[in-house]
C-alpha cells in the first residue's frame, strides 16, 4: 500500500522504522507530473531495493524570477496511481513552508560546476537543486537514488556534491527515455502545441547529427556544433540558449572531440525550454588479418 506522507517529522518516523529492519530503500526525486522517465526510474529502484520511496515537491529554490514555478504542472493523484501501481511504499511531499521553514537560509555552492551550460542562462538553479537534493538525502537516508540522464548537468552536480560531501548514497544514472521520434520525454513537453512537439524533433535530430559526424572521423567541435546550429535554425520556433560538447566531469567545452564527451544543449521552442544530450562514442574499427 503506497502512504503519502507530508511532514517532515512523520517522513523521519517511517525512514526510522525501515531502517531498524536493515531494509533496503531505493530513493526518486522528482517534482511530479510523472511519465515513463520517471517511471523507469522508479521501475529500476523497484528490482534493486526493499523499499522505494518517491518524492513529489516543485522546489521554489531552484526557478528564478521569471520561471514556471506557478504554472509548473502539478498532478498528485495521478502520480500516485502511477505509483501505486509500480509498487512504490512511500511517496514524501512536502509543501514549501514545511521543507524551507523560517529563516532557512543554507546553500550548496558547486564552484565551477553551478554557472556553466545551464547554470549561466540561470543562475542560482544548482544551488537549489543542490540544497533539496542534500536535504532529501539527509530525511531519506538512501542506499541508492536514480536520476536521468536527460537532466545531465544535474547529475554531475548531484555526483560531485555527494563525494564532496562524502554522502552515503549510490548515484545511479539511468538512459533519457525517448518518445517513438526521439524527443526526450519532460514534463515541460506539457507546455508544447503539437506543431511545436514536432518541432522540438530538431533538438535529437541535431544530437544525432552529432554522433553521425564523429562517426565519419569529425573531431573539431567547432565544425560540429555549427553542423547542429544549423539543424536548429531551420526550424522556425527554436532560438538557441547553448550547444556545447563537453568533458563529462568538469562541464569543460572540449575542442577536439574525445569519447565520452557529452553535446548537450538547450533550446528554447516557442516560449518553452528544452533540454538534451547524448553521449558520444567512437566505433571501434576491428581489423582481421
Ligand atoms: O530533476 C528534478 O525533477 C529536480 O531537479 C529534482 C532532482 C527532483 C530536485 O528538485
Amino acid at each position: 500500500m503506497l502512504s503519502v506522507i507530508t511532514a517532515i517529522k512523520d517522513i523521519k518516523q517511517c525512514i526510522k522504522t525501515l531502517k531498524k529492519t536493515q531494509r533496503t530503500i531505493g530513493f526518486v526525486p522528482t517534482m511530479g507530473a510523472l511519465h515513463e522517465g520517471h517511471l523507469s526510474l522508479v521501475r529500476q529502484a523497484r528490482k534493486e531495493n526493499d523499499k522505494v520511496v518517491v518524492s513529489i515537491f516543485v522546489n521554489p529554490l531552484q526557478f528564478g524570477k521569471n520561471e514556471d514555478l506557478k504554472q509548473y504542472p502539478r498532478t498528485l493523484d495521478n502520480d500516485c496511481k502511477l505509483l501505486s501501481h509500480e509498487g512504490v511504499d512511500v511517496v514524501f511531499h512536502p509543501d514549501a513552508s514545511e521543507m524551507y521553514q523560517d529563516g532557512f537560509c543554507t546553500s550548496v555552492i558547486l564552484e565551477r560546476l553551478e554557472d556553466k551550460l545551464c547554470g549561466k542562462l540561470r543562475p542560482g538553479h544548482f544551488r537549489g537543486v543542490a540544497v533539496i537534493v542534500l536535504k532529501l538525502f539527509n530525511l531519506i537516508k538512501p542506499d541508492i537514488a536514480y536520476f536521468g540522464q536527460k537532466d545531465f548537468q544535474q547529475t554531475v552536480v548531484i555526483k560531485r556534491m555527494v563525494s564532496d560531501l562524502h554522502i552515503d548514497v549510490t548515484v545511479k544514472i539511468l538512459p533519457t527515455i525517448r518518445d517513438e521520434d526521439g524527443l526526450a520525454l519532460s514534463s515541460r513537453n506539457a507546455y508544447l502545441s503539437e506543431t511545436e512537439k514536432k518541432d522540438a524533433l530538431c533538438l535529437f535530430n541535431a544530437l544525432r547529427k552529432a554522433q553521425s559526424l564523429v562517426n565519419t572521423g569529425v573531431e573539431n567541435t567547432e565544425e560540429i556544433v555549427q553542423e547542429m546550429e544549423k539543424i536548429i535554425t531551420s526550424c522556425q520556433s527554436a532560438t538557441i540558449d547553448y550547444i556545447s560538447i563537453v568533458n563529462p566531469e568538469t562541464l569543460e567545452a572540449e575542442q577536439k572531440v574525445h569519447s565520452g564527451n557529452v553535446v548537450t544543449l538547450a533550446i528554447r521552442i516557442g516560449k518553452t525550454r528544452l533540454i538534451d544530450n547524448i553521449i558520444l562514442f567512437f566505433i571501434m574499427a576491428v581489423l582481421f588479418m
